[in-house]
């Protein structure tokens, strides 16, 4: 019989990564964004929006990718409750991974204003109501969908190391093969 994989494929490693490296880079500019004026300040917004809908097309890809490579199974003897939460707090990552994007971009959309894709081509405006209230509100939806991501983020990484430092399996390994693999 054929051994259960046990490690995930370098593609599913880079989309883990380098997503979660782009999601902190959001961050990082809205905030650049917040603590400077003028012209540059501007600047951290655009690289914000084109890197954000960066992430919306990668993570398209990444769902694609994850349909076709399914999940590694959960260490035997896992209990039901907890591979339910960790596959429900999977999908609703990759639902904010599309979700807080799509209304960024709504809300642009309503702000009238265009969208460069690193001075390459103007990312298309959705048709949405263009008014101050409706960006107001789908900029609400976006910051409310960023709470919620992190809320997720700290479960998730909570879970990854109590698997490693409580149940001590290999779990964490397998996202970060540089960690030593447990007998
Ligand atoms: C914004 C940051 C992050 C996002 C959006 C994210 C998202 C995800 C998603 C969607 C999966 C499921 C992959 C799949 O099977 O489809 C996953 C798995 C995993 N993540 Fe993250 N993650 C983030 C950060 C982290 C961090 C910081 C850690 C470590 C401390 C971590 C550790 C893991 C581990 C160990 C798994 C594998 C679970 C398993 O094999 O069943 N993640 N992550
Ligand atoms: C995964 C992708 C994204 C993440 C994680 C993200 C995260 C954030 C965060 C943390 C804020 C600050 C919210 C606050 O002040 O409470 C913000 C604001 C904002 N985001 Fe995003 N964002 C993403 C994608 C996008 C996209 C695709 C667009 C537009 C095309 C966008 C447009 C904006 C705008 C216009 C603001 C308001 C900035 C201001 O004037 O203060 N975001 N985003």
């Amino acid at each position: 019989m054929a051994e259960p994989r046990n490690r995930y494929s370098i593609v599913s490693l880079v989309f883990h990564w380098g997503l979660a490296l782009l999601v902190l880079c959001q961050v990082l500019l809205i905030t650049a964004k917040e603590a400077t004026d003028g012209p540059i300040s501007r600047e951290f917004l655009q690289i914000h929006k084109a890197l954000g809908l960066t992430v919306l097309v990668l993570t398209l890809a990444r769902i694609g990718w994850r349909m076709a490579n399914p999940a590694l199974p959960m260490p035997p003897g896992t209990p039901d409750w907890q591979k339910f939460a960790a596959k429900a707090t999977h999908v609703l990552f990759y639902v904010l991974l599309i979700g807080i994007p799509m209304f960024g971009w709504a809300a642009a959309s309503a702000g009238g204003r265009d969208i460069p894709w690193f001075g390459l081509f103007n990312w298309p405006l959705l048709p949405v109501e263009q008014s101050r209230d409706m960006a107001g509100t789908l900029m609400g939806l976006h910051e409310a969908g960023v709470k919620v991501l992190y809320v997720l983020l700290a479960l998730h990484v909570l879970a990854a190391l109590k698997h490693h430092f409580v149940d001590r399996d290999n779990v964490l390994h397998r996202m970060i093969p540089l960690i030593r693999r447990r007998p």
